[in-house]
């Protein structure tokens, strides 16, 4: 996990790079995250005899904030390749660092779903809220929040507005910057994801 994310802070790192070590990371995080899903038991033949294992049975539904989630979306999927997928387009104004949405498509009937909202950013917490704040409104009940950096300014926010929100983050930062950026973080995770810097 760790060595994921020095390669993804470290500023001479490729988008190409990136992009893995975003995956890598993803699927680790996504396994803490879904850690105590429910299962229910199962009986395969293997080559030689019967064996048990068992399978998630709960209703999963994936939400990656657009556009930086979108970086975490296949680890998720590859994890739990049955899980149904919505998407929420926010934006952070550049100058005032406040979220606007601009998309937002979710599957129906979220009450019995574990959610598992993926952005990798959690700065402000504005955009998280909004989004939570969406998928609340939804339905949705139990929702889990996986970022890949935090600030302690945004995790703050989350636990004081969604307190029943678990997060799921390998490291809370030191502060924001003037500009609402996290210090030491990453950057902006979009641009480099996507090379738009
Ligand atoms: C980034 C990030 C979060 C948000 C975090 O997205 O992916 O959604 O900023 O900041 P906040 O906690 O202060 O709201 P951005 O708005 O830059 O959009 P992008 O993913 O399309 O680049
Ligand atoms: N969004 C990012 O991509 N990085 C930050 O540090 C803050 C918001």
């Amino acid at each position: 996990m760790h060595d994921a994310l020095v390669a993804l802070r470290n500023a001479a790192t490729p988008p190409e790079v990136f992009r893995r070590m975003a995956v890598r990371i993803s699927l680790l995080l996504a396994a803490e995250a879904t850690r105590d899903l429910p299962s229910e038991a199962i009986t395969v033949k293997t080559p030689l005899a019967a064996a048990d294992g068992k399978r998630v049975a709960a209703d999963v539904v994936v939400v990656p904030v657009l556009r930086a989630g979108l970086g975490m979306l296949d680890a998720v999927l590859e994890l739990i390749p049955a899980a149904r997928v919505g998407h929420i387009g926010l934006q952070r104004d550049e100058i005032t660092a406040v979220a606007s949405q601009y998309y937002a498509k979710l599957p129906r009937g979220l009450e019995e779903s574990v959610v598992l909202m993926i952005d990798p950013m959690l700065a402000t917490g504005g955009s998280a809220v909004a989004a939570l704040d969406l998928l609340k409104r939804a339905g949705a009940r139990d929702v889990r929040l996986i970022c890949i950096v935090a600030a302690p300014e945004g995790v703050a926010l989350v636990e004081r507005s969604h307190p029943r929100v678990r997060i799921y983050t390998p490291a809370i930062d030191r502060e924001l910057n003037a500009h609402k950026f996290i210090v030491p973080g990453l950057g902006d995770f979009g641009d480099r994801l996507y090379g738009t810097v």
